[in-house]
């Protein structure tokens, strides 16, 4: 099937090289003509495993070419997917301004017959906005479809090859047809393709993901009644987790949730519901719970520190806002860091992946490790944000020799805090009845 992909980002390539590796000719657009210009060349601008080889087999095998002619692109299409950004606008509502830019490219440009498929994250209606923006440029006639994408970047093939379920908002047996065809090599083992309205797909994306901030948010509140009760929530983790009317997913207390998905669709979902009048206080404590959450680092480190950081010199173990990816939107290290900085502390950091990422936003005003020991060297505390493997099982005389205060404050709860105590290590969790 000639299939279009519109933004080439986190979800347009993936989406695009998964779509060509099934046997589809695949053209994926975007305006960015430096990141075509990379990718044609199989250099991707992002950090997930297994994309690289995927993208470089399926552009030498000839199924997927990547384009900075949008209208060409859009041409060339039977199935057009939009997968452009959708950042926060200024009153936390969705800017569906590059959704409506593309629509009317896919007006200009309708050629015969499409299937138009949004699968950038909107609002519930927005399927409505870009059928009228195009039919505005156009009167070739069009089927509209939704497919909110779920994948998790840093699992992102393995998720949208092997995917829970596939959720297809339509109207049309055009669009249930041609995408049920176009999806069934994805869904062989059984897992469900849901066919729905298109107005039920929107906003199951959004309710996907506020239950999963919702989940992280418990959490962080249970750990902080831990902290304060001296509780472990490890064990309470287990003690629900096991559950099965609960699950144990996604129940990791942490440093508050980040990325470019879960703060900016709370914030969108929240937008919607005042618009129409309906009170969303649960997701607004799950957004309140969160901003107090990704000030707690800071906070339990100053406090440790006797209220000032000035002078300090503070190590820190993962920027990006989870592992396995080098995405640092909305991390919690970007807080942490930059109170430090303005409390006169200084910085020395280390991620295996996200340093580049790091330096456009921090530029020189902190310090690069090398590697987690060189992070340390000589620091007065060691902070972690990021769960990455290589700071599970680090040799830990070796971090404690080279700190000059053994103080560990972990964010993601890495470590058994008795065995660093006997260690010799002054060791906060979140949520271990010790802060
Ligand atoms: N990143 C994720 O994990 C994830 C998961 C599920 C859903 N989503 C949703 O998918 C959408 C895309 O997210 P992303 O992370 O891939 O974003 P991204 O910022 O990585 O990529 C978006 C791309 O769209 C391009 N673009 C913008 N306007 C364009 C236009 N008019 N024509 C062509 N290209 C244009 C940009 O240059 C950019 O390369 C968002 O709505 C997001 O909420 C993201």
């Amino acid at each position: 099937m000639r299939v279009t992909v519109i933004g080439s980002g986190y979800v347009g390539l993936v989406a695009g090289a998964c779509l060509a590796e099934t046997g589809n000719e695949v053209v994926c657009a975007d305006v960015d003509e430096r990141k075509i210009s990379r990718l044609s060349g199989n250099d991707l601008p992002i950090y997930e495993p297994g994309l690289e080889p995927m993208v470089a087999r399926n552009q030498s095998e000839g199924r997927l070419r990547f384009s900075a002619d949008v209208d060409a692109a859009i041409r060339h299409g039977k199935v057009i997917f939009i997968a452009v950004g959708t950042p926060p606008g200024e009153d936390g509502s969705a800017d569906l301004k590059h959704v409506l830019e593309v629509a009317a490219s896919i007006g200009r440009n309708l050629n015969e017959s499409k299937i138009v498929v949004t699968k950038s994250t909107v609002p519930v209606g927005t399927a409505e906005k870009v059928r009228a923006a195009i039919r505005s440029h156009s009167a070739t006639p069009f089927f509209m479809a939704s497919n909110p994408e779920f994948l998790k970047e840093g699992a992102a093939i393995d998720d949208f090859m092997k995917p829970d379920r596939v959720v297809l908002g339509v109207d049309s047996d055009e669009a249930r047809e041609t995408l049920g065809q176009l999806y069934a090599p994805f869904v062989r083992t059984g897992n469900p393709i849901l066919f729905m309205d298109i107005r039920s797909a929107e906003v199951t994306k959004y309710a996907a993901n506020a239950m999963l901030a919702t989940r992280i948010s418990f959490m962080n509140q249970i750990a902080q009644l831990c902290d304060l009760v001296g509780a472990d929530v490890g064990m309470v983790r287990k003690g629900i987790g096991t559950d099965r009317r609960i699950g144990a997913a996604f129940l990791f207390p942490g440093p508050g949730y980040g990325g470019s998905c879960f703060p900016k669709d709370v914030a969108a979902l929240i937008k919607t519901a005042v618009d129409i009048g309906m009170t969303p206080d649960l997701w607004q404590s799950v957004e309140a719970v969160n901003a107090r959450q990704k000030r707690i680092l800071l906070e339990r480190l100053t406090r440790r520190f006797g209220g000032s950081l000035a002078g300090r010199e503070v190590a820190v173990w993962g920027l990006a806002f989870k592992a396995e990816t080098d995405d640092m939107r909305e991390s919690p290290a970007i807080p942490l860091i930059e109170g430090i900085l303005t409390a006169g502390g200084r910085v020395r950091a280390h991620d295996p992946k996200a340093l580049d990422v790091a330096r456009v936003i921090f530029g020189d005003r902190i310090e690069y490790a090398k590697d987690p020991y060189d992070a340390v060297q000589d620091a007065d505390a060691l902070v972690i944000v990021t769960e990455w493997l290589v700071y599970r099982n680090p040799d830990l005389d070796r971090v404690r020799g080279a700190l000059k205060r053994p103080l560990v404050i972990d964010g993601r709860n890495l470590f058994d805090p008795e065995r660093m105590e006997r260690q010799g290590f002054e060791y906060v969790g979140i949520g271990r009845g010790r802060a």
